[in-house]
């Protein structure tokens, strides 16, 4: 019988890790179980370094961002060395399953330990990407977008006083679903994000016929993974062709911090409580998501290996209303 979940939360920290990690922690005490905090990722499994955390623990912190127990990038559990000292440390303390919180690098770790170490683990999406397979919104991905939309509406004041273009670079890594959910919901000009090829004539040519229709401002929201560059190349290759003064900004980790919005909260505490009670039925190897508000139940190879596609009707909305 379960008595025992370890929970740890890896990768870049997302608003809302810690509104899951309340929710495991509730659920599981709500059913008797116990739970043992592990610190910094899967290092603190590499190095045992971990804590029971009882409902107390995890009051008042729903509102904050980042992630109580700490987060990293762990090179030392992808060693087979550091895999095996993890599998100790579960065994030592009697954790007998385990729930991560991260994006796809989290997801990998956890299928190669479940597959190479028999390990009991669910996985919930926890990065601001949304590029995971396998659920409509990650945790994380709401509070990223509504940041940086809160920073593109402050510059929207600067480049229609000054009637100047402008560049803001965004987060994403190799997906454009913040740079298109931002783009759209901050009126932007244009787009421009790794899945879809950008054109850079085409770009300056808009920026052109919009200068002279009258447009007081122009907004170009680039994704970070654009295969054309960063804010600063695309800008200048722009401004060779047309000759038009530009600013830059990237917005980079304000994106990151803060805290959760309220489907954040939401969407966290639904599914730290699912991950539990599929922890219970002893369910194993799944990414626990949400699709059509629905739990949903995904191979965790599936959520790296398959590719979750952005909408491209999105990005025609966005050039029909730009005109
Ligand atoms: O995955 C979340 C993210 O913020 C990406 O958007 C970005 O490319 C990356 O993390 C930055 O990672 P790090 O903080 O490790 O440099």
């Amino acid at each position: 019988m379960m008595k025992k979940i370890g929970i740890l939360t890896s990768g870049g920290d997302a608003p809302g890790m810690n509104a899951a990690i309340r929710s495991v922690v509730r659920t599981a005490v709500h059913h008797g179980l116990e739970v043992a905090g592990i610190r910094d990722g899967y290092n603190g499994l590499v190095s045992n370094s971990i804590q029971n955390i009882g409902r107390g623990a995890v009051a008042n912190i729903i509102q904050r961002g980042g992630t109580i127990l700490g987060t990293a990038r762990s090179d030392e559990f992808q060693s087979e060395e550091g895999m095996g000292r993890a599998k100790r440390t579960l065994e030592q303390n009697s954790i007998d399953a385990l729930i991560v919180i991260g994006g796809d690098g989290t997801m990998r770790g956890a299928h190669e330990f479940s597959l190479k170490h028999g390990v009991r683990v669910l996985g919930l999406p926890g990065t601001i990407d949304n590029d995971l397979y396998g659920t409509d919104f990650t945790i994380g991905f709401d509070t990223a977008i509504n940041n940086a939309l809160e920073a593109i509406d402050r510059i929207r004041d600067t480049a229609a006083s000054l009637e100047r273009l402008f560049f803001i670079e965004v987060m994403g890594r190799s997906s454009g679903f913040i740079g298109l959910a931002v783009g759209l919901a901050g009126g932007a000009e244009d787009v421009l994000i790794p899945e879809i090829p950008t054109d850079i004539e085409a770009l300056a040519r808009k920026i052109n016929e919009n200068t002279k229709k009258g447009k007081k401002s122009n907004i170009v929201i680039v994704s970070e993974g654009d295969e054309a560059g960063n804010a600063f190349t695309i800008a200048e290759k722009v401004r060779d062709l047309i000759h038009e003064d530009y600013r830059v900004a990237v917005l980079g980790y304000i994106q990151r911090g803060g805290a959760p919005t309220a489907n954040d909260r939401i969407l966290a505490s639904k599914l730290g409580f699912a991950a539990v009670e599929a922890a219970m039925r002893g369910e194993s190897g799944f990414m626990v998501g949400e699709i059509n508000q629905q739990a949903v139940y995904t191979p965790l190879a599936e959520t790296y290996s398959k590719k979750k596609m952005i909408d491209p009707a999105l990005y025609r909305i966005i050039e029909i209303l730009a005109t």
